[in-house]
């Protein structure tokens, strides 16, 4: 995820921009740069690769600047890592850092390259320079002003101006901390790299422009309304900053799930063409031609495959091998195929071997991954990033309902250019998927019921999970997550085969999570277990009148489309995991014998 900083006071900004930037090193990023104030215009200094190099190169300059300046840490979304797509972006004496994505870009490029304007890079970020830069005649705050009018999507932003003596700062559904110091101002996007230097953080709220001086910080909305800028003392130390006041990265990573699946969908919805824009690398009348889609993935990614085969079947008349990559070798492709590799790291040795060997025969090749530039880019004709910022626990958790998501996204774009779904028919699931972080965040709101739960079930000998249809995938995502972090024997099974051998295992220490919100048939499984002794906890829709007739314990979730609630599944069980793995006092973002990314077969 792309980090900001900015520094305005009486010290050269220069190393007080390295020495922030590199606090914000573990979101993890690609490039990095610096603009700095200096004899009346802006020196930028930007490149791809370490901060640490970057900083050397400053150095070797003469450290130029004086006491004001932004930087930049990018993790790339628009662009490969590259020189030229590092921030800042400049045009004119505009310098500006951006987190976030801007959706109408392509429009706004095309509406400044007629103006005139050259551009540098391949990033969304870019036209901010230019839109800001074209408003400008040294009211840098009206300026930004002006320009963030003319922008949809997301943003954090960090504006310099050579002539400007303040910076200006805004934010919009991407994070920005103001910090106030002795006579400076520091602003990062996260509060760790603010607190060797000050401990009192006003944190931006959704809508506010920020001027910035040394000495105070002027906060209004972009109709020029003032706010109060609220104050607050941090009171964590640096490594729980981190992780954002949260004792674990996964636990962190399961509550930025609404943001990351915002960020999926951002800019790839047309609700008037009831369609989704995505780079299929192929024709609609070539899309239409496809008689099958072959599934390559490992582990959690592989759940996600395995998903897709009731969606793509269901919404493009598709249908879909989803197969383990290590096991691709003895498997023929078929002509008339698209190959999907899906992988969030977008390295995972045994899916790019699989993909490498199947591609010959494939019509065409697309990649899910999140890792943008990442090898898995390179062996395939398109590629769809799900835009969710680095996973740093090593349980997959955002990164997987984001592939979901993708997923969701593409069976409409497939569905709609082979005439399987109807505009109209489109546009309404598409609407709904819009309504999904905020479902998201209702569940994250049951947290505290699901620990409860957890903790009650955490000396478990073995968990089942059981699931139909769309939730058979995440039955086994629910058993994958319970072995790797908590340790737990746990199985994932299709309800309907429990009686098929599994049900011997079942004992009254045997607690099993039914997944619940996709038809009434799982009701027969839960009354199966029930009658062995088994504790059934369920997550059923909101209402759901029988439930509560059979199973132990009911998780109610907010009700909608069968496919969206296995996303909100996903939630309940990732905290199950989370919360009984916490219980048992484990390592939960390293857990034993696992990497993050499995780079050899
Ligand atoms: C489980 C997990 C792994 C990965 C698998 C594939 O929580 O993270 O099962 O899903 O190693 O990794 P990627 O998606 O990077 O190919």
């Amino acid at each position: 995820m792309c980090g900001i900083v900015a520094y305005i006071g009486d010290e050269k900004a220069g190393p007080i921009l390295f020495d922030t930037l590199k606090r914000l090193e573990y979101r993890g990023y690609d490039s990095a740069g610096v603009a700095v104030k200096s004899d009346g215009a802006i020196e930028v200094i930007k490149s791809a690769g370490r901060i640490a190099d970057l900083e050397k190169v400053y150095m070797a300059l003469g450290s130029p600047g004086e006491s004001m300046g932004i930087g930049h840490t990018r993790w790339a979304t628009h662009g490969r890592p590259s020189d030229r797509n590092a921030h800042p972006h400049t045009s004119g004496e505009v310098a500006i850092v951006h987190n976030g994505i801007i959706e109408n870009y392509l429009d706004l490029r095309e509406l400044l390259t007629e103006m005139g304007y050259e551009f540098q890079s391949e990033t969304d970020s870019e036209v901010l320079a230019h839109l800001i830069n074209f408003y400008y005649q040294g009211d840098l705050l009206s300026a930004v002003s002006r320009a963030l009018e003319r922008v949809e999507g997301s943003y954090a932003i960090a504006v310099l101006a050579a002539s400007s003596p303040y910076l200006v700062c805004a934010r919009k559904d991407s994070p920005l901390v103001l910090g106030r110091g002795e006579g400076a101002t520091y602003v990062a996007s996260d509060v760790p790299a603010l607190l060797p230097y000050t401990k009192d953080v006003i944190r931006m709220k959704d809508g506010e422009i920020a001027c910035v001086y040394d000495d105070r910080v002027e906060l209004r909305d972009l109709a020029g309304v003032p706010h109060a800028a609220e104050v607050e003392r941090i009171t964590w130390d640096a490594d729980a900053a981190e992780r954002g006041g949260y004792p674990h990265f996964m636990l962190k990573e399961i509550h930025e799930q609404p943001r990351a699946i915002r960020e999926t969908i951002a800019g790839r919805i047309s609700e008037i063409n009831g369609d989704v824009r995505l780079p299929l690398g192929m024709s609609d009348e070539e899309t239409a031609s496809l008689e099958r889609v072959t599934i390559i993935a490992c582990g959690t990614s592989y759940h996600a495959g395995m998903l897709a085969r009731y969606l793509f079947a269901r919404a493009a008349g598709l249908p879909v091998d989803v197969e383990v990559a290590s096991e691709f070798q003895h498997l023929q492709v078929r002509p008339k195929t698209l190959l999907l590799g899906i992988t969030q790291s977008g390295e995972t040795a045994d899916t790019l071997m699989a993909l490498k060997k199947a591609k010959t025969c494939c019509m065409r090749s697309l990649a899910i991954t999140n890792v943008v530039g990442s090898t898995v880019t390179e062996l395939v004709n398109a590629t769809i990033y799900t835009r969710c910022g680095p996973e740093i626990g090593v349980a997959a958790t955002k990164t997987f309902t984001s592939q979901l998501v993708a997923l969701i996204l593409l069976a409409v774009r497939l569905g709609r250019a082979r005439g399987h779904l109807t505009p109209d028919q489109a546009r309404k699931m598409l609407i709904e998927l819009t309504k999904l972080p905020g479902l998201v965040q209702r569940v994250l709101e049951k947290r505290e019921e699901i620990r409860e739960i957890a903790e009650a079930y955490a000396d478990a000998g073995c968990y089942f999970f059981i699931g139909r249809d769309y939730l058979y995938p995440i039955s086994l995502e629910g058993a994958l997550k319970m072995k790797e972090i908590a340790y737990i024997p746990s199985e994932g099974y299709a309800g309907g085969e429990l009686k098929h051998g599994p049900l011997a295992l079942i004992t009254d220490n045997t607690p099993v999570v039914a997944l619940a919100t996709c038809g009434r048939k799982i009701q027969s499984n839960i009354k199966e277990v029930r009658a062995r002794g088994a504790d059934v906890i369920a997550l059923a829709s909101e209402g759901d009148p029988d439930i509560g007739k059979v199973a132990s314990v009911v998780i109610e979730l907010p009700e909608t489309r069968p496919v969206f609630s296995a996303v909100l599944c996903t939630v309940v069980v990732q905290l199950l995991a989370y919360y009984t793995a916490n219980k048992l006092g484990l390592p939960i973002d390293k857990p034993r014998n696992l990497a993050k990314c499995v780079t050899v077969e």
